[in-house]
Protein backbone atom coordinates (compact mmCIF):
# COMPACT_ATOMS: atom_id res chain seq x y z
CA UNK A 1 0.00 0.00 0.00
CA UNK A 2 1.27 3.32 -0.80
CA UNK A 3 0.44 6.68 1.46
CA UNK A 4 -0.43 9.78 0.47
CA UNK A 5 -0.42 13.03 2.63
CA UNK A 6 -2.10 16.03 1.73
CA UNK A 7 -0.88 19.17 2.32
CA UNK A 8 -2.40 21.69 0.03
CA UNK A 9 -4.81 24.38 0.19
CA UNK A 10 -3.89 28.06 1.29
CA UNK A 11 -4.46 27.72 4.88
CA UNK A 12 -6.32 31.18 4.73
CA UNK A 13 -8.05 30.22 8.15
CA UNK A 14 -4.29 30.97 9.92
CA UNK A 15 -3.74 34.08 8.76
CA UNK A 16 -0.92 35.87 9.56
CA UNK A 17 0.73 32.49 10.59
CA UNK A 18 0.26 31.48 7.12
CA UNK A 19 1.40 34.63 5.01
CA UNK A 20 5.15 33.82 4.94
CA UNK A 21 4.85 29.80 5.69
CA UNK A 22 2.78 26.86 4.95
CA UNK A 23 0.06 25.48 7.51
CA UNK A 24 1.97 22.41 7.67
CA UNK A 25 5.45 23.27 8.24
CA UNK A 26 3.87 25.98 11.72
CA UNK A 27 5.19 23.86 14.78
CA UNK A 28 3.35 21.70 17.08
CA UNK A 29 4.97 21.24 20.03
CA UNK A 30 8.53 20.23 19.19
CA UNK A 31 8.03 19.65 15.36
CA UNK A 32 6.68 21.05 12.38
CA UNK A 33 3.09 19.78 11.75
CA UNK A 34 3.56 17.28 9.02
CA UNK A 35 6.04 14.93 10.95
CA UNK A 36 3.07 14.08 12.72
CA UNK A 37 1.25 12.62 9.64
CA UNK A 38 3.94 11.26 8.20
CA UNK A 39 4.84 9.37 11.55
CA UNK A 40 1.36 7.80 11.57
CA UNK A 41 1.65 6.34 7.83
CA UNK A 42 5.37 5.11 8.70
CA UNK A 43 4.10 3.59 12.10
CA UNK A 44 1.30 1.84 9.87
CA UNK A 45 3.66 0.42 7.95
CA UNK A 46 3.77 2.57 4.58
CA UNK A 47 7.37 2.92 2.54
CA UNK A 48 6.35 4.95 -0.49
CA UNK A 49 4.95 8.19 0.04
CA UNK A 50 3.42 11.38 -1.51
CA UNK A 51 3.37 14.58 -0.65
CA UNK A 52 0.98 16.80 -1.91
CA UNK A 53 1.62 20.76 -1.26
CA UNK A 54 0.10 23.68 -2.99
CA UNK A 55 2.65 25.89 -4.70
CA UNK A 56 3.48 28.42 -2.31
CA UNK A 57 6.61 26.50 -0.33
CA UNK A 58 6.48 23.23 -2.10
CA UNK A 59 10.61 24.03 -1.86
CA UNK A 60 10.55 24.17 1.96
CA UNK A 61 8.77 20.77 2.09
CA UNK A 62 11.50 18.90 0.46
CA UNK A 63 14.41 20.89 2.49
CA UNK A 64 12.64 20.17 5.21
CA UNK A 65 11.83 16.54 4.52
CA UNK A 66 14.30 15.60 1.57
CA UNK A 67 14.31 12.28 0.21
CA UNK A 68 12.68 10.43 3.17
CA UNK A 69 16.08 8.65 3.86
CA UNK A 70 16.38 9.74 7.47
CA UNK A 71 12.96 8.55 8.05
CA UNK A 72 13.48 5.43 6.27
CA UNK A 73 11.56 5.58 3.58
CA UNK A 74 10.82 7.11 -0.34
CA UNK A 75 9.52 10.45 -0.47
CA UNK A 76 7.99 12.34 -3.90
CA UNK A 77 6.77 15.55 -4.16
CA UNK A 78 3.59 16.76 -6.11
CA UNK A 79 1.96 20.26 -6.49
CA UNK A 80 -1.44 21.07 -6.06
CA UNK A 81 -1.81 24.10 -8.24
CA UNK A 82 -5.45 25.26 -6.76
CA UNK A 83 -7.11 24.68 -3.99
CA UNK A 84 -9.72 22.67 -5.62
CA UNK A 85 -10.27 20.57 -2.70
CA UNK A 86 -9.32 17.16 -0.84
CA UNK A 87 -10.74 15.04 -3.38
CA UNK A 88 -9.27 16.96 -5.87
CA UNK A 89 -5.88 17.17 -4.62
CA UNK A 90 -5.88 13.06 -3.94
CA UNK A 91 -6.96 12.80 -7.66
CA UNK A 92 -3.40 14.19 -8.62
CA UNK A 93 -1.82 10.76 -6.66
CA UNK A 94 -3.57 8.32 -9.54
CA UNK A 95 -0.14 7.62 -11.48
CA UNK A 96 1.98 7.36 -8.16
CA UNK A 97 -1.12 4.99 -6.68
CA UNK A 98 -0.19 2.74 -9.78
CA UNK A 99 -3.11 0.76 -9.55
CA UNK A 100 -2.39 -0.24 -5.70
CA UNK A 101 -4.30 1.17 -2.77
CA UNK A 102 -3.59 3.75 -0.83
CA UNK A 103 -3.57 5.86 2.83
CA UNK A 104 -4.58 8.90 2.37
CA UNK A 105 -3.60 11.52 5.66
CA UNK A 106 -4.28 15.25 5.89
CA UNK A 107 -1.20 17.15 6.46
CA UNK A 108 -3.05 19.09 9.13
CA UNK A 109 -4.26 15.73 11.22
CA UNK A 110 -3.18 15.17 14.55
CA UNK A 111 -3.12 10.92 15.46
CA UNK A 112 -2.34 9.29 19.08
CA UNK A 113 -3.21 5.97 17.56
CA UNK A 114 -1.09 3.23 15.55
CA UNK A 115 -3.21 2.26 12.63
CA UNK A 116 -3.48 -1.32 11.46
CA UNK A 117 -3.76 -1.47 8.04
CA UNK A 118 -2.44 -4.90 7.23
CA UNK A 119 -5.63 -6.73 6.84
CA UNK A 120 -6.90 -3.92 4.06
CA UNK A 121 -7.79 -5.76 0.87
CA UNK A 122 -10.90 -3.60 -1.40
CA UNK A 123 -13.32 -1.29 -0.96
CA UNK A 124 -12.33 1.29 2.18
CA UNK A 125 -11.51 2.18 5.72
CA UNK A 126 -12.40 5.35 7.28
CA UNK A 127 -11.50 6.23 10.99
CA UNK A 128 -13.92 7.83 13.69
CA UNK A 129 -13.22 10.03 16.90
CA UNK A 130 -15.90 11.38 19.22
CA UNK A 131 -16.00 15.33 19.37
CA UNK A 132 -17.79 18.07 21.06
CA UNK A 133 -17.90 19.77 17.52
CA UNK A 134 -18.97 17.89 14.90
CA UNK A 135 -20.08 20.24 13.00
CA UNK A 136 -16.83 21.33 12.25
CA UNK A 137 -16.29 17.87 10.62
CA UNK A 138 -17.48 15.14 8.38
CA UNK A 139 -20.30 13.75 10.82
CA UNK A 140 -20.81 9.98 10.36
CA UNK A 141 -24.51 8.79 10.83
CA UNK A 142 -24.89 5.40 12.47
CA UNK A 143 -27.25 2.47 12.83
CA UNK A 144 -26.29 0.53 15.85
CA UNK A 145 -22.18 0.79 15.47
CA UNK A 146 -22.83 0.91 11.16
CA UNK A 147 -22.00 3.99 9.11
CA UNK A 148 -25.12 4.51 7.11
CA UNK A 149 -24.22 7.82 5.72
CA UNK A 150 -21.56 10.75 6.07
CA UNK A 151 -22.34 14.58 6.27
CA UNK A 152 -20.00 17.37 5.64
CA UNK A 153 -19.90 20.16 8.08
CA UNK A 154 -23.46 19.67 8.65
CA UNK A 155 -25.75 22.41 10.88
CA UNK A 156 -27.32 20.01 12.96
CA UNK A 157 -24.82 16.42 13.50
CA UNK A 158 -26.91 13.46 13.21
CA UNK A 159 -24.13 12.07 15.71
CA UNK A 160 -20.72 13.51 17.68
CA UNK A 161 -18.40 11.25 15.76
CA UNK A 162 -16.41 13.18 13.11
CA UNK A 163 -14.83 11.14 10.14
CA UNK A 164 -11.33 11.59 10.93
CA UNK A 165 -8.61 13.03 8.44
CA UNK A 166 -7.55 9.39 7.74
CA UNK A 167 -8.64 7.19 4.84
CA UNK A 168 -7.83 4.14 3.34
CA UNK A 169 -9.20 3.11 -0.57
CA UNK A 170 -8.57 0.70 -2.91
CA UNK A 171 -7.31 1.84 -6.65
CA UNK A 172 -10.98 2.34 -7.51
CA UNK A 173 -10.69 5.96 -5.64
CA UNK A 174 -9.70 7.59 -8.70
CA UNK A 175 -12.42 6.57 -11.14
CA UNK A 176 -14.90 8.01 -7.77
CA UNK A 177 -13.02 11.14 -7.93
CA UNK A 178 -13.50 11.71 -11.75
CA UNK A 179 -17.43 11.66 -11.18
CA UNK A 180 -17.76 14.05 -8.53
CA UNK A 181 -19.30 17.72 -8.98
CA UNK A 182 -17.51 20.31 -7.26
CA UNK A 183 -19.69 21.24 -3.69
CA UNK A 184 -20.97 24.21 -2.31
CA UNK A 185 -18.05 25.59 -1.39
CA UNK A 186 -16.44 24.80 -4.83
CA UNK A 187 -14.29 21.67 -3.86
CA UNK A 188 -14.34 18.03 -4.58
CA UNK A 189 -15.20 16.91 -1.23
CA UNK A 190 -13.87 13.40 0.38
CA UNK A 191 -17.31 13.19 1.96
CA UNK A 192 -18.49 12.27 -1.61
CA UNK A 193 -15.71 10.01 -2.39
CA UNK A 194 -16.53 8.16 1.65
CA UNK A 195 -20.53 8.17 0.10
CA UNK A 196 -19.22 6.74 -3.00
CA UNK A 197 -18.07 3.66 -1.20
CA UNK A 198 -20.96 3.42 1.53
CA UNK A 199 -23.56 3.20 -1.29
CA UNK A 200 -21.53 0.14 -2.80
CA UNK A 201 -21.33 -1.22 0.53
CA UNK A 202 -17.96 -1.26 0.76
CA UNK A 203 -16.75 0.98 3.71
CA UNK A 204 -15.56 -0.14 7.02
CA UNK A 205 -15.14 2.15 10.00
CA UNK A 206 -13.05 1.84 13.24
CA UNK A 207 -13.27 3.86 16.42
CA UNK A 208 -9.99 5.34 17.16
CA UNK A 209 -9.02 4.72 21.10
CA UNK A 210 -6.38 7.64 21.75
CA UNK A 211 -6.93 11.13 20.91
CA UNK A 212 -7.35 13.00 17.52
CA UNK A 213 -7.27 16.54 16.61
CA UNK A 214 -6.76 18.51 13.55
CA UNK A 215 -4.46 21.74 13.80
CA UNK A 216 -5.93 24.05 10.96
CA UNK A 217 -7.46 26.69 13.17
CA UNK A 218 -5.78 28.59 16.43
CA UNK A 219 -7.98 27.03 18.63
CA UNK A 220 -7.18 23.10 17.11
CA UNK A 221 -3.60 24.51 16.57
CA UNK A 222 -3.03 25.29 20.12
CA UNK A 223 -4.66 22.08 21.17
CA UNK A 224 -2.88 19.99 19.21
CA UNK A 225 0.08 21.76 20.99
CA UNK A 226 -1.00 20.75 24.30
CA UNK A 227 -1.59 17.14 23.67
CA UNK A 228 1.69 16.73 22.10
CA UNK A 229 3.46 18.44 25.14
CA UNK A 230 1.53 16.00 27.39
CA UNK A 231 2.37 12.97 25.51
CA UNK A 232 6.14 13.83 25.34
CA UNK A 233 6.17 14.77 28.72
CA UNK A 234 4.45 11.76 30.26
O1 LIG B 1 -9.85 17.20 9.82
C1 LIG B 1 -10.82 16.30 9.36
C2 LIG B 1 -11.78 16.97 8.39
O2 LIG B 1 -11.00 17.47 7.28
C3 LIG B 1 -12.86 16.01 7.92
O3 LIG B 1 -13.71 15.65 9.00
C4 LIG B 1 -13.70 16.64 6.82
O4 LIG B 1 -14.63 15.72 6.32
C5 LIG B 1 -12.80 17.12 5.68
O5 LIG B 1 -13.54 17.79 4.68
C6 LIG B 1 -11.74 18.08 6.21
O6 LIG B 1 -12.36 19.25 6.66
P1 LIG B 1 -11.68 20.70 6.68
O7 LIG B 1 -12.61 21.71 6.10
O8 LIG B 1 -11.22 20.96 8.06
O9 LIG B 1 -10.45 20.54 5.71
P2 LIG B 1 -9.43 21.67 5.26
O10 LIG B 1 -10.00 22.48 4.15
O11 LIG B 1 -8.94 22.41 6.48
O12 LIG B 1 -8.24 20.78 4.71
C7 LIG B 1 -7.58 19.84 5.53
C8 LIG B 1 -6.28 19.45 4.88
O13 LIG B 1 -6.50 18.91 3.58
C9 LIG B 1 -5.33 20.62 4.70
O14 LIG B 1 -4.50 20.73 5.85
C10 LIG B 1 -4.57 20.26 3.45
C11 LIG B 1 -5.49 19.33 2.67
N1 LIG B 1 -6.09 19.99 1.49
C12 LIG B 1 -7.23 20.72 1.62
C13 LIG B 1 -7.79 21.36 0.53
C14 LIG B 1 -9.08 22.16 0.64
C15 LIG B 1 -5.46 19.86 0.26
O15 LIG B 1 -4.41 19.18 0.17
N2 LIG B 1 -6.00 20.49 -0.82
C16 LIG B 1 -7.15 21.23 -0.75
O16 LIG B 1 -7.61 21.78 -1.80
Amino acid sequence: MKGIILAGGTGSRMMPLTKVTNKHLLPVYNKPMIYYPLHTLIDAGIKDILIISGKGHAGDFLELLGSGKEFGVKLSYAIQEEAGGIAQALGLAEDFADNESVCVILGDNIFEDKIKINDFKTGSMIFLKQVPDPHRFGVAELKGNKVIGVEEKPRTPKSNYAVTGLYVYDEQVFDIIKTLKPSGRGELEITDVNNAYLKKGKMKAFMLKGFWTDAGTFESLFRANDLIRQKTNK
